[in-house]
C-alpha cells in the first residue's frame, strides 16, 4: 500500500509529534512526515522537526492579528476570493458579532496559505499534535469536503466527551476524576467534537500530584496517537452515519494475499 502523506500542526513541546516522526521512522506508521507547521516560532516541536530534516514553516496567525489585520482592505494578505462570510459564521456556531467575523476573516487568511502547503505537497492526512488554533469550515470545507472521508486527526487529552476545551487535564483533575484519559478524533466544525477513532484511559491514583496525573497520561497519549494514525494509513477506519452522529469503526487488518 502506498505511504500516505502526512503534515502535522504543532504549538508546543511536540512530543506526540516526536512520537509519530518514531514510529514513521521505525515503520510502524506506514507514512512520511512532509512538513510540520506551527503558529508558535518558538514552538519546540518546530525544532524536533528540524533535527530530523524534516521542513518547517509558521502560520503568521501572530503577525497578523498584532498588526490589527484581517479585514478586507487593511491587509497586506488578503482575504480568499471563495471566502464566504456569512456561511462560515454559520457553520461555526459562533455568535454574530464583529469580533467573531474578524476572527473568522483572520483565520480564513492563515488557512488559505495552509491549503497552499498541503495542495503543494499532495498532504493525504493532517495531523493536529497539541496545535492550540481552531480551523475553521472555510478550512474544513476545503481540505476535506467529504464528510464521510475526514482526513484531519486530533488527539485531546481527556476522555471525550467529558472535558472539551483548552485544559483536558486541568478540568478533569479539578472535578475530582479517578478515571482519565484521552481521545484521537476526527475534526469537525466543532471544539472537540468529531468523531471518536481511539481512546485510552488510565486511573487517578490517591497520591497523585497534578503534575504526575499529567504526566501518566501523555505518556500514554503517544501509542494511542501512533496507532490511530497508521489504522488510518493502512485505510482501517470506515465512516458511517448512524441516527445523527458520524462513527468510526476500525475494520480488521487486511489479509495478505499470496499469488
Ligand atoms: C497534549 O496533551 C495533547 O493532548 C494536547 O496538547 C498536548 C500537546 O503536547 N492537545 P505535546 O506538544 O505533544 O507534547
Amino acid at each position: 500500500m502506498r505511504q500516505k502523506a502526512i503534515a502535522v500542526l504543532v504549538s508546543g513541546g511536540g512530543t506526540n509529534l516526536q512520537a509519530i516522526m518514531d514510529a514513521c521512522e521505525n515503520e510502524k506508521i506506514n507514512g512520511k512526515i512532509m512538513w510540520v507547521g506551527s503558529d508558535n516560532p518558538d514552538a519546540y516541536g518546530l525544532e524536533r522537526a528540524r533535527k530530523s530534516e524534516i521542513p518547517t514553516f509558521v502560520l503568521p496567525y501572530k503577525s497578523l492579528s498584532t498588526l490589527n489585520h484581517g479585514s478586507p482592505g487593511r491587509t497586506c494578505l488578503s482575504l480568499p476570493v471563495d471566502f464566504d462570510e456569512d456561511e462560515i459564521l454559520k457553520k461555526s456556531g459562533l455568535a454574530d458579532d464583529e469580533k467573531n467575523r474578524k476572527k473568522l476573516r483572520l483565520r480564513a487568511i492563515v488557512e488559505r496559505i495552509l491549503l497552499d502547503y498541503l495542495e503543494t505537497h499532495k498532504i493525504d492526512v493532517l495531523v493536529l499534535a497539541g496545535f492550540m488554533k481552531i480551523l475553521s469550515p472555510y478550512f474544513l470545507d476545503r481540505f476535506q469536503p467529504d464528510l464521510l472521508n475526514p482526513k484531519v486527526l486530533n488527539i485531546h487529552p481527556a476522555l471525550l466527551p467529558a472535558f472539551p476545551g483548552e485544559d483536558g487535564y486541568g478540568d478533569a483533575w479539578k472535578y475530582g476524576v479517578k478515571v482519565h484519559g484521552s481521545t484521537v478524533h476526527f475534526v469537525d466544525y466543532g471544539e472537540d467534537t468529531g468523531p471518536i477513532i481511539g481512546q485510552t484511559s488510565y486511573k487517578r491514583l490517591p497520591q497523585d500530584t497534578f503534575e504526575e496525573f499529567q504526566n501518566r497520561g501523555l505518556k500514554l497519549e503517544w501509542p494511542l496517537y501512533v496507532d490511530c494514525l497508521q489504522l488510518y494509513c493502512e485505510r482501517r477506519l470506515r465512516i458511517t452515519k448512524q441516527e445523527q452522529r458520524l462513527i468510526v469503526d476500525i475494520l480488521p487488518p487486511k489479509k495478505f494475499n499470496p499469488r
